[in-house]
C-alpha cells in the first residue's frame, strides 16, 4: 500500500496535509480526546471559550500557561520533519494545522496554515491587537491592551469562535485543488478543520489517512494506515528517496 501511495505522489503536483494533535503526541504534547488527552481533565467549555475566559481570566491564563511550559520543551519528532521533507515531492505543497503548538514551522515546514492560532501568540480580547510575543502573562495580573485597554488573552481560536479571517479560506482552495490529501494525526471531528478532507475527496483528491485509530474519514479515504506518524512518515518519505528524482 506504501509502494502504491509513493507512485502515487510521484505523478502529484499539489499536496495538502491536515494534521492534529496526534502529530504531536509523539513529541509529548497530550492529545485532546484519546486516553491521555487534555481535555480528560477539564471539559473544553471549562476553558476554551470566551465565556470561560471573561468569567475566570485567572483559571484560564493558568492553564494556557501550563500547556506553554510544558510545550516549549517540546520539539518536532521524525513525523514533523517527514512533513516537512515531503513537501520536496510537490509543485505546491502545504500543512494545514489545527495545532498552535508551532512545531511545523520549528522542523522546516515552508507554508502553514494555523487554522486554530498559535499559543506563544498574545492578542487584546476586545480589538484582536497583537502583543510582543515576548509579554509573559501572570494571571493574576493579567496585562491589558495598549491600545484599548481590552484583557490580553492567548491568540488561539476558543469554541465558538470564527477561525482567523483568510486562513480558513486559503486552507479551502488549497484542499480543493490537492491532488493528494492526507489527514494526519487528528480525530476529523472538529469543524471546519474536519470538512476539508471531504472537500478534497469530493473536488478528486487521494485522501490518505495517518492515524492509529479509525476515525469517521476511515471510510472514505483511499489510503488508511493504522499507524503512527512518526514511524510511518519517515518510512514513506525512505520510499520515495529510494524511488529518487522529487
Ligand atoms: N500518530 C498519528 N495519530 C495519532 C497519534 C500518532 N502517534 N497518537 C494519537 N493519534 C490520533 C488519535 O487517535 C486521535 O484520532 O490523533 C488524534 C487526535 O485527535 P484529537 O485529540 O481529537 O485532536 P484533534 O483532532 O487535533 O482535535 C481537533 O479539537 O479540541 C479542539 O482545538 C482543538 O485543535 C483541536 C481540535
Amino acid at each position: 500500500m506504501l509502494e502504491k501511495l509513493a507512485d502515487r505522489i510521484r505523478r502529484a503536483r499539489e499536496g495538502v496535509v491536515l494534521t492534529g494533535a496526534g502529530i504531536s503526541a509523539e513529541s509529548g504534547v497530550p492529545t485532546f480526546r484519546g486516553k491521555e488527552g487534555l481535555w480528560g481533565k477539564f471539559k473544553p467549555e471549562e476553558l476554551a471559550t470566551m465565556e470561560a475566559f471573561m468569567a475566570n481570566p485567572k483559571i484560564v491564563w493558568e492553564w494556557y500557561n501550563w500547556r506553554r511550559e510544558l510545550m516549549g520543551k517540546v520539539k518536532p519528532n521524525s513525523g514533523h520533519y517527514a512533513l516537512a521533507e515531503l513537501g520536496e515531492w510537490f509543485e505546491q505543497y502545504t500543512v494545514v494545522t489545527q495545532n498552535v503548538d508551532g512545531l511545523h514551522r520549528a522542523a522546516g515546514s515552508p507554508r502553514v496554515l494555523e487554522l486554530h492560532g498559535n499559543i506563544y501568540r498574545n492578542k487584546c480580547s476586545e480589538c484582536n491587537h497583537l502583543t510582543p510575543d515576548d509579554l509573559e502573562i501572570d494571571p493574576t495580573h493579567i496585562p491589558t491592551c495598549t491600545r484599548c485597554g481590552g484583557k490580553i488573552r492567548p491568540d488561539v481560536v476558543w469554541f465558538g469562535e470564527l477561525l482567523p479571517e483568510g486562513t480558513i479560506e486559503e486552507a479551502f482552495a488549497v484542499s480543493e485543488r490537492a491532488d493528494i490529501f492526507f489527514s494526519v494525526g487528528t480525530s476529523a471531528l472538529v469543524h471546519p478543520a474536519a470538512s476539508l478532507p471531504v472537500i478534497a475527496r469530493q473536488h478528486g483528491a487521494v485522501l490518505v489517512e495517518i492515524n492509529p485509530e479509525e476515525t469517521p474519514l476511515t471510510e472514505f479515504a483511499d489510503y488508511s494506515f493504522r499507524a503512527r506518524s512518526g514511524e510511518l512518515l519517515p518510512e514513506l518519505i525512505g520510499l520515495l528517496r529510494r524511488k529518487g528524482g522529487c
